[in-house]
């Protein structure tokens, strides 16, 4: 046992000191020309956003084969699954962000990023246009040419055009969204402290609603009870008994993704909470102080001190922009790709990933993102090769070479397969230490509910963290909340 223990020892070091030297240490990049050794040209792929499909591709990218250039306003990876967890300070955001830098240097060959917004894709011309984000006088905007373009810029909060959600509402899409809730709630909590227990404005500040029964919305209104009743019941007991958290779904039941057995569960779990669960309850229009809500065609007016939306998502601007300049794009939910992630109208030279698309059957979530990443990176290495090919027939005379070499080259064009994503379930938080998971192994489904869940779902998002410093400061940050449990201040 002694020698067994002593062997585990050893091994977790070995482990944890070469993953410290692997993360803190660049690679050694070749440094890239416009033209190989033999002559052909390096082709230029353009990678738009810094999210999961277009992090998925890089990493999985034989980089030194093409002129990457990656274009982002985000100069991070952000590990979305746990952003709800951080406006009450479960998790810090720096435990759940990547720089963009420290991904390019790891590649093996070199990378060019801007942090910077493509405004417009002419796929006619292969050039995209691009804005620095910073502005004044460092700012510049340019145009990209590009061989190969990425789209993988994601989407932005939908609001169903319902009147008064941009002015008044937060999103919990982004780190700055995470903040500005946390920042709100922490100044009504404070200032509802001022007035008398029963002046309405102190209920109204104390009135926390979130609208959207999707796992954002759900894993969010959990995060907030859990604080609500695991730490700020210490501090300010009398007043967190006031607090109120309400989630408005417009349908039957929250969390439609899940089985039947499983959103039930989570239903029960959130009354249980003392969440106010109400279904079929759409909101209708928002203003600075009140909701108003449609349940069984009876309208209600809901005060709230803080409104976080999270009603799905709806397409960006540069999405909507491509999609208008060709006329296969003919859906308004998003980029039409093939079965090969090509862009529908422009298959030649644009591929579209992650939440920007929109194709049956594929959901946006980062699972997908990710398996459609990994998956262009294996294209881009057969297409190099293609790209070869195609540079040898030009350039030799030879007709039965020609021949040879376009057989080549057909063989390489069929083996590029499609796209098959493999699903491998879901999972959400809902509460006081319990989760629940609907996993698909091969031909089976399993459901699970409950704390035993709650373990495998902290676990199963740790081993997902994009690198083993996110690992680690996500660890510690449970750690220490379980310890010292959450920070108060703003
Ligand atoms: P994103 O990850 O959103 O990345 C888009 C990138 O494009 C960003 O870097 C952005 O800065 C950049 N960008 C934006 N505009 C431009 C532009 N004009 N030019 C260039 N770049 C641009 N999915 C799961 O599977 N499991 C989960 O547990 C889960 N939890 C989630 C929790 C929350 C709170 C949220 C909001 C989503 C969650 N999702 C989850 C969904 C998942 O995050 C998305 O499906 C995934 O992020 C999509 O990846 P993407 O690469 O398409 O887009
Ligand atoms: P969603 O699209 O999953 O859910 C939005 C919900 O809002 C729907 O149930 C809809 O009926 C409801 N809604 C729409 N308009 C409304 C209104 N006016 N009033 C009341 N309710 C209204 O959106 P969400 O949660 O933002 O997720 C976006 C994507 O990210 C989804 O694909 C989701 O699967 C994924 N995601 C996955 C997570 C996980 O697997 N744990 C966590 C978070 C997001």
């Amino acid at each position: 046992i002694a020698k067994a223990s002593l062997l585990s020892v050893l091994a977790g070091t070995a482990y944890v000191s070469y993953e410290l030297y692997r993360e803190s240490n660049p690679s050694a990049q070749k440094p890239q020309g416009a033209v190989f050794s033999d002559g052909s040209p390096r082709k230029t792929l353009v990678i738009l956003g810094t999210g999961w499909g277009s992090i998925s591709l890089l990493k999985n990218l034989d980089t030194t084969l093409y002129n990457v250039i990656v274009v982002s306003p985000r100069n991070y990876f952000l590990f979305t699954p746990l952003l709800p967890s951080t406006p009450v300070g479960t998790i810090e955001l720096k435990s759940i962000v990547e720089p963009v830098r420290s991904i390019t240097r790891r590649t093996p060959g070199e990378v060019v990023y801007y942090e910077a917004e493509a405004l417009d894709v002419d796929p006619r011309t292969k050039t995209v246009k691009i804005k620095s984000v910073e502005s004044g006088e460092h700012a510049y905007e340019m145009d990209l040419n590009y061989d190969y373009l990425v789209v993988g810029v994601g989407a932005q909060p939908t609001t169903f055009g319902i009147p008064g959600v941009f002015e008044h509402a937060s999103f919990l899409k982004e780190i700055p969204d995470a903040q500005d809730i946390r920042t709100k709630i922490m100044n009504n909590i404070e200032r509802a402290a001022t007035l008398s227990p029963n002046d309405p404005e102190r209920k109204r500040l104390l009135s926390f609603v979130v609208v959207g029964g999707g796992p954002t919305g759900v894993e969010f209104a959990a995060e907030l009870r859990d604080y609500v009743d695991q730490d700020l019941s210490k501090w300010m007991p009398e007043l967190s008994k006031e607090i109120k958290v309400v989630l408005c779904e417009a349908l039957p039941n929250i969390l439609n993704m899940f089985d039947k057995s499983l959103w039930k569960y989570a239903q029960d779990l959130l009354k249980e909470e003392k969440i106010d669960l109400r279904i079929n309850t759409m909101v209708k229009s928002v203003d600075a102080t009140q909701i108003t809500t449609k349940c069984n065609d009876k309208l209600e007016e809901l005060p709230y001190g803080v409104l976080v939306w999270a009603t799905g998502n709806a397409p960006r601007d540069v999405s909507n922009s491509l999609m208008n300049k060709l006329e296969e794009q003919n859906s308004r939910r998003g980029l039409l790709i093939n079965n090969k992630l090509q862009l529908l109208g422009a298959e030649d030279s644009i591929f579209a990933i992650g939440d920007c698309t929109f194709y049956p059957g594929l959901f946006p979530t980062a699972q997908v993102a990710h398996q459609e990443g990994e998956y262009l990176a294996h294209v881009f290495k057969k297409q190099h090769k293609i790209d070869q090919l195609s540079w040898q027939i030009q350039n030799v005379r030879d007709s039965s070479e020609i021949a040879r070499l376009q057989t080549k080259k057909d063989k390489l064009n069929a083996q590029i397969k499609q796209f098959e994503y493999q699903h491998q379930g879901a999972l959400a938080y809902i509460g006081s230490e319990k989760a629940i998971a609907d996993l698909a192994i091969g031909e089976s489904k399993y459901r699970l509910a409950g704390s035993w869940t709650f373990w495998f779902w902290k676990s199963s998002y740790l081993v997902m963290c994009l690198t083993f410093r996110n690992r680690v400061l996500v660890a510690l940050d449970w750690l220490k909340v379980s310890v010292l449990g959450r920070d108060s201040s703003v």
